[in-house]
């Protein structure tokens, strides 16, 4: 009897031990999303920590279509080098100070969560010469926030200046660092004839944000998204806009982009941006004259105020090279980039991302100023030295007030310059 009822007590011992040990295995791995891999937990030679079998996933995930290139590869070790190590001098680049890390401290460490909370993301083509600098500085600013705290997700397209091998290589090096790595390869050409250049654009971005989107639970709630085009930038460039999103509460903060056409800078996302007013950053006239963008925010005091003093200020619209934003309503799957509505003005898929932002209640938007950003390294140098490394522009910190409600009216230059108009800032969004 006695015999009869310890041997009862090891059986359910032992089908608890079993029920615990099945439930630990799966729930450690449906946390990295790789539930769907064939993962052997069992075969002790291919132990993965946690951070490789996350890793592991995504490079499954997201397998590369197409191979390297021997000649170009050959090339890459030392644009590797030049991206971990920013004192490399091999290839020429804008020269950056290191920020002040007292500012910026209380954006270290790991959120609540323990998830990543920081989503960089970029797509890129035929731009090897700028990855020392732009890659460079994001290694700096994911060293910097935490490399547990941070993924990397690139969508590299149709390069063959070895900007794809730089990109693969790159994978081991982040992943010695302690970051997601996601690399992928696309052939969508915006510029190919026949091709609706914005529709391209808009699902290049959303490859880049694809994992956010598709494993959100994968990611901190409060989890911000640096996305940003080739251009020459800094770590503290980076850093400013996402210590002004958390300083200012904003849903999303855009840097000042410039060109150089002539001898002179001119502001360069003009067709994407506008201000509270509904407007463009300057105005064109129909001839599509840029004579007059020495004249910033014409019909906006505010706004010209503030870009005066450095300080950062709403606006309705941005991206300006590089821009910081919740990652919220993609994860949460409220909204994508896209194109136009069918009877909604042509434009560019960022402006239609802040337009969708504001109509999910996600209107606190902004331009820092004191971020300044051109396209190259040479430009990005001559921008920096006339209006100033960011650093060297923040003063005090003061809030933003911002305003609930959008302006009424946003221009819209569907057609070149011809035909402006100004239109209800939601037409063609449901009612
Ligand atoms: C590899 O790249 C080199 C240098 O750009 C080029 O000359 C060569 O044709 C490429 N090889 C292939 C197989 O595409």
């Amino acid at each position: 009897m006695a015999m009869k009822r310890s041997f009862r007590t090891l059986f359910q011992l032992l089908t608890l031990v079993a029920v615990v040990l099945f439930l630990a295995v799966s729930l450690g791995h449906s946390q990295y999303g790789s539930g769907l891999l064939p993962v052997n937990p069992v075969d002790s030679r291919d132990a993965k920590s946690p951070a490789e079998e996350a890793q592991y996933a995504y490079s499954t995930r997201f397998p590369l279509l197409k191979e390297s290139n021997e000649t170009l590869a050959a090339t890459a070790p030392s644009y590797l080098h030049a991206i971990m190590d920013p004192e490399d001098k091999t290839y020429p680049r804008l020269e950056c100070p290191f920020p002040n890390p007292d500012r910026y401290a209380s954006l270290k460490g790991p959120s609540r969560s323990k998830l990543p909370r920081y989503f960089f993301a970029l797509d890129l083509h035929q731009c090897v010469g700028l990855l020392p600098r732009l890659i460079g500085s994001i290694v700096e600013a994911i060293k910097f926030l935490g490399p547990e705290n941070c993924v990397l997700s690139i969508v590299e397209g149709r390069s063959d200046d070895g900007t794809f091998e730089v990109l693969k290589e790159l994978r081991t090096e982040i992943q010695i660092l302690g970051s997601r790595y996601i690399l992928q390869t696309s052939d969508i050409n915006p510029k190919i004839e026949g091709t609706d250049r914005i529709i391209a654009l808009a699902e290049l971005r959303n490859l880049a944000v694809n994992d956010l989107i598709q494993y959100p639970d994968n990611y901190d709630p409060k989890t911000t998204v640096v996305f940003s085009n080739d251009i020459a930038v800094c770590l503290e460039d980076i850093l400013e806009l996402v210590y002004q999103r958390v300083f200012q509460k904003a849903d999303m903060t855009c840097a000042m982009d410039w060109t150089y056409v002539g001898d002179n800078p001119t502001f360069y996302d003009i067709w994407i941006a506008r201000d509270m007013h509904g407007d463009s950053f300057f105005d064109i006239p129909e001839s599509g004259s840029w004579d007059l963008a020495w004249n910033l925010f014409p019909n906006d005091d505010e706004a010209k105020w503030h870009l005066m003093k450095s300080e950062p200020f709403q606006v309705f619209s941005c991206w300006n090279g590089i821009t910081a934003f919740t990652a919220k309503p993609l994860m949460e799957g409220k909204i994508k980039f896209r194109g136009h509505y069918e009877g909604e003005c042509f434009q560019g898929e960022p402006k239609l991302f802040a337009k969708d932002m504001w109509y999910h209640g996600y209107g606190k938007i902004a331009v820092v100023p004191s971020v300044n950003v051109e396209y190259n390294n040479e430009a990005g140098k001559r921008i920096k030295t006339l209006k100033g490394y960011t650093s060297a522009n923040v003063g005090e910190d003061l809030k933003i007030k911002w305003e609930t409600e959008p302006p009424k009216l946003v221009k819209c230059m569907a057609h070149g310059y011809v035909d402006q108009q100004f239109l209800p800032w939601d037409e063609g969004l449901p009612g």
